[in-house]
């Protein structure tokens, strides 16, 4: 756990230390002595900002990176006006890595214009080393890079790319080392989302996740717990328990611990009163979590549970160890035990093979499901993942017909679900003041759903009783109960 450091305690005139993290404390602090020139030559601080372009687990890093950031003497600003701008990258997706180009290429008129731009790279896509390549070949005006398997170095790396004129580059291919012990800055004070394990050993044959993340490590119950019960001292109500996928937490830890039991344990730390995890793979979904779930009122009565298709033929293909009848099985399973419980889900359109018939299989999965949502991905070729080179690739005008087919079928679905709470009165955590309606504020229910209703920024982190008015579309117009 990070504790407040005194930097003016740190010898920064000697050799920093070989040991994590007082090495990076070592270099927080070298990272300052910088900043005080920079204010003395330009009168003010400089200025950071880290853009956040993947999944949740990508923005729970990028809050450890601004932690960092905050402490190396930074201030946090938007992207337009960083002197110091990183990008955290995601390459799940081709249009994920399209838009960090197009980032790059606006970056670097503003870089010509201001030459002390720093501009810095990190993430998913980075661990790619084709795109390495790219960025160093036609992207030069890049100061760093660096990947997902050693952001606790920020501080170091920061500070080089600082001090040196040449691009930095440090990409590793793997870590088992889980550095525990550096800052973070929530970007809400009342919810924050908790690593609980890094990596993923499933190796879907689409997806790129297992090259750019590494090997699945769990933390330890302890760090987690400790973690969170530190966030709960902090006001913290709400916890996201994340990871690729959580049901197989602990399996690989010295003294194995199943994720039924870590929720169990977190739900007995005082001051959290909402637990909410991501992401389920539905091989690895035990009956002992549906039970724990429907035992534990502190947990949500959410489920993300990614489908990705409903052909059994296709699920083979893409390596995800469960047919549609388990799919479907599995679901009712949940439903018995928690009627009311909330089913969102992943689904990938075109997958290599994909026929008409595999296509209505999916379909009546959404029919039969009926999710509360679904977000709807057309397949996206990796290089290296075994799809990538599997015959049969779709060809593109029909993998758009059949995800515009499926997202009305979703969304007709959804709008219909998403009703059925109408005049019922709900806990609702307030997160934000409503923009586009003065006077009002907005907050989520445990299924995940926003409600927005009268009400001041004094509510804003509590958790209130709301009536659900009016249902619209996918959110509510409530009334507090008092
Ligand atoms: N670990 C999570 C998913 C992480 S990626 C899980 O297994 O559920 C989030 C979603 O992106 C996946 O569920 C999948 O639907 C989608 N996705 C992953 N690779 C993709 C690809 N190559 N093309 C299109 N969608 C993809
Ligand atoms: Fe990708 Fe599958 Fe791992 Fe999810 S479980 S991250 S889809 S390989
Ligand atoms: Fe993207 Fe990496 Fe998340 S590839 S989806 S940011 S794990």
């Amino acid at each position: 756990m990070y504790q407040e450091m005194d930097f003016d305690k740190i010898d920064i005139s000697s050799e920093p230390p070989v040991v994590e993290p007082a090495r990076q404390y070592y270099f927080m602090a070298k990272c300052r002595e910088w900043v005080k020139g920079f204010e003395q030559r330009n009168h003010r601080l400089p200025c950071a900002s880290v853009v956040n372009m993947g999944c949740q687990m990508n923005a729970r890093d990028s809050e450890k990176l601004r932690g960092i950031l905050l402490e190396a003497g930074f201030e946090m600003a938007e992207e337009e006006k960083g002197d110091f701008v990183l990008y955290n990258t995601c390459t799940v997706r081709d249009n994920a890595n399209q838009k960090v180009y197009g980032h790059l290429g606006a970056l670097h008129s503003r870089k010509k214009k201001n030459p002390s731009l720093k501009i810095a790279l990190c993430g998913c896509m980075m661990q790619e080393p084709k795109v390495v390549e790219r960025i160093r070949t036609t992207y030069s005006f890049v100061d760093l890079i660096f990947g997902t398997h050693n952001i606790f170095k920020l501080a170091e790396l920061l500070y080089r790319a600082l001090t040196e004129k040449k691009m930095v580059i440090d990409v590793w291919e793997s870590t088992d080392q889980i550095v525990e012990e550096l800052p973070s800055n929530r970007k809400y004070p009342f919810k924050s989302g908790v690593n609980i394990m890094y990596g993923c050993n499933n190796f879907c044959s689409y997806c790129i996740v297992p090259y750019v993340r590494g090997r699945e490590r769990s933390r330890s119950p302890q760090e987690i717990l400790s973690e969170i019960e530190k966030l709960a001292g902090d006001g913290v109500k709400e916890v996201m328990l994340l990871g690729q996928n959580v049901n197989s937490y602990g399996k690989t830890l010295k003294e194995p611990v199943s994720f039924a039991s870590l929720l169990r344990q977190v739900s007995q730390i005082e001051g959290i009163e909402r637990i909410r995890f991501m992401t389920s793979h539905p091989k690895d979904l035990s009956d002992e979590l549906i039970e724990t779930m429907g035992d534990c009122n502190k947990i949500c009565r959410h489920l993300h549970l990614p489908l990705q298709s409903g052909s059994s033929r296709i699920l083979q293909q893409m390596n995800r160890h469960y047919t549609k009848e388990q799919y479907l099985e599995l679901t009712r399973r949940i439903r018995n035990c928690m009627p009311d419980i909330s089913l969102t889900t992943d689904i990938i359109v075109g997958f290599p093979g994909e026929t008409e018939e595999d296509f209505q299989e999916t379909l009546d999965v959404v029919r039969q499901v009926r999710f509360d949502s679904a977000f709807t991905f057309l397949y996206s070729k990796r290089t290296g993942t075994p799809a990538a080179s599997m015959e049969d690739q779709v060809p593109e005008a029909v993998m758009k017909e059949r995800f515009d087919r499926l997202l009305q079928e979703v969304q007709k679905i959804a709008f219909q679900v998403c009703r059925r709470e109408a005049g019922m009165v709900k806990d609702v955590l307030v997160e934000c003041v409503n923009d586009h309606q003065k006077g009002y504020v907005s907050g989520r229910m445990g299924n995940n759903l926003m409600v927005h209703f009268p009400g001041d920024p004094s509510l804003i982190g509590q958790i209130v009783p709301v009536e659900l008015v009016e249902a619209r579309g996918f959110y509510y117009m409530g009334k507090m109960k008092h």
